[in-house]
């Protein structure tokens, strides 16, 4: 055994070691509450499907702001009830329309997987961790096509909507690799992504933009931002046995940061990846999200795997995660 560990490059050992023991180590996650959160795959369920005809029901609700996801799609016993094995397989049509809510199946593609969520805190940081049976492909290797194995959250104190309806109010038609999806030379010639040498477009919120071409007047956005609806992203990516933390935000786009003030740590083992992405509560950059104790949260969490393309991902509901406040996931204060 030590001649294997000796054989092994210094940088995969430091990998497996290092991370968790700088941040996941030095929390006792056994001690920590864990809860189940469920996701799904959605196919090519978007904002213009849920708040449509197609939806049914669901689609008046949401549009008038009333009922949220769970209140129709989780039952009692907090099991999703919803037809995510036929929208993976593409056996299922969308009601009224009859547009399949998957074009492009994936072969043996499980429709619901769940996750491990345990949270905690201290003066400075707030941690997540998740966990999840996986095939592990991005911890053995590099990704070669397709995104590398990733979980993202979505973040945000106060808006209403997201609280609600989660990563959901960001996900449209004409994103990148969605039905509706403009033409790379469309979006190239447009003034916005033109500026940017951009030819795709990205995640919105949907009171930022009436649609991938045409953006809220700035007052506007400026209000939505000031009453907290900007929504923070955080992505812990597993490429090759590493793992890297992004840091992002969603509003009128999708952008990452190229400073990040968010660290993350994963490792794999027994089938099963653990990733740890520990946020700043009181960072200084505007794209974050600021938390403190008693704060309930929302959270809209995605799990990439395989190598999928953008939208091939899982996604849950929205979850809240209360620092020292009951919520889906409650966080207690560490002292360190
Ligand atoms: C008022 C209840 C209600 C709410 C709120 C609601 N839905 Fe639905 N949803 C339905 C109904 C009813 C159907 C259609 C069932 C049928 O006719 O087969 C449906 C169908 C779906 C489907 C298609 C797959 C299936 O199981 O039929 C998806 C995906 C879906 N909903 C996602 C969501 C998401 C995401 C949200 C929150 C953003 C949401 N729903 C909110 C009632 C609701």
């Amino acid at each position: 055994m030590r001649g294997i560990s000796l054989l092994l490059p210094l940088f995969l050992i430091m990998a497996l070691i290092l991370p968790g023991a700088a941040l996941a180590g030095e929390i006792n996650w056994n001690k920590a509450g864990a809860s189940k959160i469920s996701l799904f795959y959605p196919g090519v369920t978007s904002w213009e499907f849920l708040t449509s005809d197609d939806h049914r029901l669901g689609g008046r609700e949401i549009k008038q702001g009333k009922k949220d996801c769970k209140h129709c799609h989780l039952s009692k016993e907090g099991e999703l009830d919803l037809k995510a094995d036929e929208i993976a397989s593409g056996t299922v049509k969308m009601k009224r329309s009859h547009n399949p809510f998957e074009p492009e199946p994936l072969p043996g593609k499980k429709g619901l997987i769940t996750a491990k969520v345990q949270a905690a805190y201290d003066n400075d940081y707030m941690y997540i961790r998740i966990e999840w049976d996986s095939k592990g492909a991005g911890w053995q290797k590099k990704a070669s096509k397709g995104l590398p194995d990733r979980v993202s959250l979505q973040i945000n104190k106060s808006e209403v909507a997201f609280k609600k309806y989660g990563c959901f109010i960001t996900c449209h038609n004409d994103l990148s690799t969605m039905p509706n999806s403009p033409s790379r030379k469309e979006v190239v010639s447009n003034g916005y992504y033109g500026s940017q040498n951009r030819d795709d477009v990205r995640l919105y919120a949907y009171y930022a933009r009436t649609s991938w071409s045409e953006r809220k007047p700035q007052g506007e956005l400026d209000k939505r931002i000031k009453d907290g609806g900007r929504i923070d992203l955080v992505s812990a990516e597993i490429n090759n046995g590493e793992v890297a933390a992004h840091d992002g935000w969603i509003m009128d786009d999708r952008k990452w940061e190229d400073k990040t003030s968010v660290e993350a740590s994963g490792s794999y083992g027994d089938g099963r990846y653990a990733a740890v992405i520990r946020t700043k509560l009181k960072s200084t950059d505007k794209f974050d999200i600021q938390a403190e104790d008693g704060d309930v949260i929302s959270v809209g969490m995605a799990i990439h795997e395989d190598g999928v393309e953008k939208r091939k991902h899982y996604v849950s509901f929205p979850f809240t995660v209360g620092l020292g406040a009951n919520a889906d996931v409650r966080a207690e204060k560490i002292s360190r």
